[in-house]
């Protein structure tokens, strides 16, 4: 018999109470306890990036985590990407783009360029670059999955402009 953990975290905003196995690791936990299947199972040697998730905002790969490093903290997962059932804009382009084909790295890439996004709201493609070089993809030879971060940095750009106006305009 293995010994179990009670875990407290919260997953995408939600607070949850789960009884793990202690040695699992965060990827585990996702996908085996909390049910949350978007975060894909790769490697599981920090090497391709599918088993990125966010954890207190910043990117980690879940399969290097253990579920108990995680008590207390914030997960974002894919799955905690949309808002009110809307997509993200990132969701968006990558869809209007091409930028997913089999789409086994997708979720690691979307949560990876969010954290990007958050940081720096209009990247240059180099750093576009270095936040995802630890991501493969095998299928879209990166170009439409840069230029699908790039828009997507443009279409909430152009949201927060939007919003600012429509703000103005009621308070006259
Ligand atoms: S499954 Fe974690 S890096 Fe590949
Ligand atoms: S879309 Fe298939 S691995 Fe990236």
């Amino acid at each position: 018999m293995t010994d179990k953990l009670r875990l407290g975290l919260d997953i995408n905003g939600e607070p949850k109470d789960l009884l793990v196995d202690g040695y699992k690791t965060l990827l585990e936990v996702l996908r085996e306890d909390a049910r949350l299947t978007g975060t894909k199972h790769g490697c599981e040697l920090g090497e391709c990036g599918a088993c990125a998730v966010l954890l207190d905002g910043e990117p980690v790969l879940s399969c290097l985590v253990l579920g108990a490093e995680c008590q207390g903290r914030h997960v974002t997962t894919v799955e905690g990407l949309t808002e009110n059932g809307r997509l993200h804009p990132l969701q968006e382009c990558f869809a209007d783009l091409g930028a997913a084909q089999c789409g086994y790295c997708t979720p690691g890439i979307l949560v990876t360029a969010k954290a990007l996004l958050d940081r720096d709201p209009s990247p240059s493609r180099a750093s576009i670059q270095e936040a995802l070089a630890g991501n493969l993809c095998r299928c879209t030879g990166y170009l439409q999955i840069f230029e699908a971060v790039e828009a997507a940095a443009k279409k909430m750009a152009q949201a927060a402009t939007s919003a600012a106006s429509s703000d103005r305009e009621s308070s006259r």
